[in-house]
Formats: structure tokens, sequence, C-alpha cells
């Protein structure tokens, strides 16, 4: 992991903080999780009155674990991975990333703080449409002050993983849906975030891209150890995964594992 971070010259977010850690912590917290919630509820109000989404989360997720999360469409799965992102904030409960309690920071400490630490593939892809391929996979290491060639030659690596490399000057509308998911997933994993969540990010794929996809996330785990949280209904995923939860009437069920897990 170090010799692949200082050959181009980057440190993968939060690598310095876990070398620096004892390592039976290894930049999780103290119960071993790099993320965790506790007792999120998520309130929507509505027209027609109040709607409650989510209705008392717990979960935990460690380095490197691979956590499908399953449910009928309108269940909360975005609204969940929203807030496990805190992009949204929960009407209660909290989310702690590593030792972080998130959303106890002030807001512009928390925007630095999920730039650093979590890498979100959204439903909608919500790439720049101003920017190349290359620059919105440049992006966060560029918000967070890496050098530009550095970031330049990462994001060029990881967009020809996911089979852009023909593609790096092409700016999102000349894209096919699934090629702007795949720069999605590229710039998620770019900075090496401990935590990444990823909202149907095979959804719009076909089974070729999609299997691609699933091994670079897979191997991406394997060697930075970064946790993954991922919404699907892929079958794919769900039998390659740690763990699979269905979330439900507002909970989170665990699954029978996987037999390959
Ligand atoms: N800002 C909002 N205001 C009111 N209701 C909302 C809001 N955001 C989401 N909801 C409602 O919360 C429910 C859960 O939405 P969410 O997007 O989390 O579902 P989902 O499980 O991701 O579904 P899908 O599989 O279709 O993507 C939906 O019924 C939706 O209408
Ligand atoms: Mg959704």
């Amino acid at each position: 992991m170090s010799s692949e971070a200082s050959r181009d010259g980057l440190e993968a977010p939060g690598e310095k903080d876990v070398s620096d850690r004892s390592s039976d912590r290894d930049g999780a917290s103290s119960n071993g999780a790099v993320l965790s919630a506790r007792a999120l509820t998520r309130s929507f109000s509505s027209g027609a009155g109040r709607l409650d989404i989510l209705k008392g989360i717990d979960i935990d997720v460690r380095r490197g674990d691979i956590v499908a999360i399953q449910g009928a469409s309108g269940a909360g799965k975005s609204t969940l991975l929203h807030i496990l992102g805190t992009l949204d904030r929960p009407t209660s409960g909290q989310v702690f990333i590593g030792e972080t309690n998130a959303f106890e920071l002030p807001d512009d400490g928390l925007a630095e703080f999920r730039n650093r630490t979590v890498g979100f593939v959204f439903q909608a892809h919500h790439l720049l449409p101003e920017f190349s391929a290359l620059e919105n996979v440049m992006m966060p290491l560029l918000v967070g002050r890496c050098p530009w060639d550095a970031a330049r030659e990462r994001a060029e690596g990881l967009l020809g993983e996911v089979g852009l490399a023909k593609r790096l000057g092409h700016k999102p509308v000349e894209l096919s849906g699934g090629e702007q998911q795949r720069v999605a997933v590229a710039r998620a994993l770019v900075g090496r975030p401990q935590v990444v969540l990823a909202d149907e990010p095979s959804g719009n794929l076909d089974r070729g891209n999609g299997q691609a996809l699933l091994d670079l996330m897979w191997d991406m785990s394997r060697r930075y150890r970064q946790a993954f949280v991922l919404v699907t209904h892929d079958e794919d995923i769900g039998r390659r995964s740690d763990r699979i939860y269905r979330l439900e009437d507002g909970l989170l069920n665990a699954l029978a594992a996987p037999e390959s897990g």
C-alpha cells in the first residue's frame, strides 16, 4: 500500500493517520468500525403528513468490509446512504467515521472531513457538466490540495481501469449513461477514502462492465482496506459481499451471509 502511494507521489487520505496509530486501532473507532451508525432516524414532512423513513438504524462497518444493502424502491436506501456519507442529517441518531462523531463537526469542517474520508457514487451521477471525465475524477484530489500532475496521473490510471482511457476529454453529455457511471466510480475511488458508499453502482452497466467495476472495487478494498457499502439489487454483489442487509419498514435486517463470503 505505501509503495503504491509513494510511487505516484500521493498519500491516500487517512493513510498517515492510520500508520500513526497503534496497530490494534488501525484508523477505526474503539469498536473496530470505520463507519458506525447509532439509532438513526429520518422523517420527512410532506403535504400528507409525516413520513418516518428510517426508524432506528444501527450498523458497524470495519475496514475492508464490503456490505450490501437491499430493499424495495422507496424503502429509504438512498436516504440512509446519504446520511451515512454525512450529506444529509438524520432526524436523530449519530454517524461515526473512525472516531469522529461526524454531525458534531461544524459545517465547513464536515465538508472537509467528508472529502477526505468518504467516496460517494450517487444514484444520479452528479458529474460536473462543464468538466471532462478526467477533470471530474481529479476533482476530489485537487480539492484536497493534491498537486495537479499527481492528481492527473492517478485519475488517468483509474479511468483506464474502468475502461475509459479513450474518453478522458469527454464531458458528461458526451458519455453514455454507463460511461458516466464508471467516471463516477473512478471519482469516488480516486482519493482512496476509508469509506466508499455506492448507490446502485452497476445499475446501468452490461454484465461485462458491471463485473469489471465490481472487480475493481473488490481489488481496491483488498489493496487499501477500504470499506464499501453498496446499495444494490445486483445478485452478484450480494454473493460477493461480506454481509447483506435488507432495509424494510425503516429498519435494517441482516440476511444470511452469502455462501462464498
Ligand atoms: N426530501 C424528501 N421529502 C419528502 N420525502 C422524501 C424526501 N426524500 C425522500 N423522500 C421519500 O422517502 C422515501 C425513501 O426514499 P429513497 O430515495 O431513500 O428510497 P430508495 O430506497 O433509495 O428507493 P429507490 O430504490 O427507488 O432508489 C421515498 O418514499 C421518498 O419519496
Ligand atoms: Mg435510491
